[in-house]
């Protein structure tokens, strides 16, 4: 499997829309959503970051429990850290990702420019307009654990603006 991960933002879906493979994509945070839509009733995804940690890392066990039984070839598209309103929450915690057999851990980024236009100029999510540069070097030093902890090769992919067909080409190649 593969790990797909970035600031909220960074173009995630957007690229592995573009990839030709036959892999399956799981996204976290449709799963975690479903969840806490019956749980908790959440009305939207923006709203998941800020429910109590306990609520959150629940969820994430329960998330993890059930992407360990998966078979085949996939592809997760989730978060590297989740910057809640008490911290950078693990996106992996390590008690999680042993459980998972990761060739390799992705991390799709921009420049905090970029990342903050494609949040101001998306009217259907409510994400933070602030700490992206934080955050995303929170996301690098957690990436660089997760690859010690697994042995698996951290790639870092920058999706340039309007360039959205290079980071499919990089991220297609580990898959080909
Ligand atoms: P989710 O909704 O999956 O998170 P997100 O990062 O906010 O997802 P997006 O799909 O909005 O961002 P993206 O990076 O995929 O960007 P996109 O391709 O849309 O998760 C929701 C919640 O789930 C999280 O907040 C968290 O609470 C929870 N969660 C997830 N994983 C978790 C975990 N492991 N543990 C605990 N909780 C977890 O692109 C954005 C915009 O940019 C688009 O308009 C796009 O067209 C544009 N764009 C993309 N690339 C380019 C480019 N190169 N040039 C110009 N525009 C571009």
């Amino acid at each position: 499997m593969i790990i797909v991960m970035g600031l909220p933002g960074a173009g995630k879906t957007t690229v592995l829309k573009g990839l030709q493979t036959d892999y399956k994509v799981q996204n976290f945070g449709d799963l975690m959503f479903e969840i806490e839509k019956e749980k908790f009733g959440i009305q939207n995804r923006d709203e998941m970051r800020t429910i109590p940690k306990e609520k959150q890392t629940e969820v994430q066990k329960l998330v993890y429990e059930r992407l360990s039984k998966e078979e085949g070839k996939f592809i997760l598209d989730t978060h590297c850290s989740v910057n809640t309103p008490k911290g950078f929450l693990p996106g992996v915690p390590l008690e999680y990702l042993k459980l998972l057999k990761v060739d390799y851990l992705v991390l799709i980024t921009a420049d905090v420019e970029a990342v903050a236009k494609r949040r101001a100029e998306d009217p259907t999510r409510k994400r933070d307009s602030d700490n992206i540069g934080l955050h995303d070097q929170m996301n690098k030093s957690f990436l660089a654990a997760y690859s010690a902890f697994t042995g698996a090769p951290a790639v870092v992919i920058i999706n340039e603006q309007g360039k959205v067909e290079k980071a499919v080409a990089k991220l297609q190649a580990l898959l080909d």
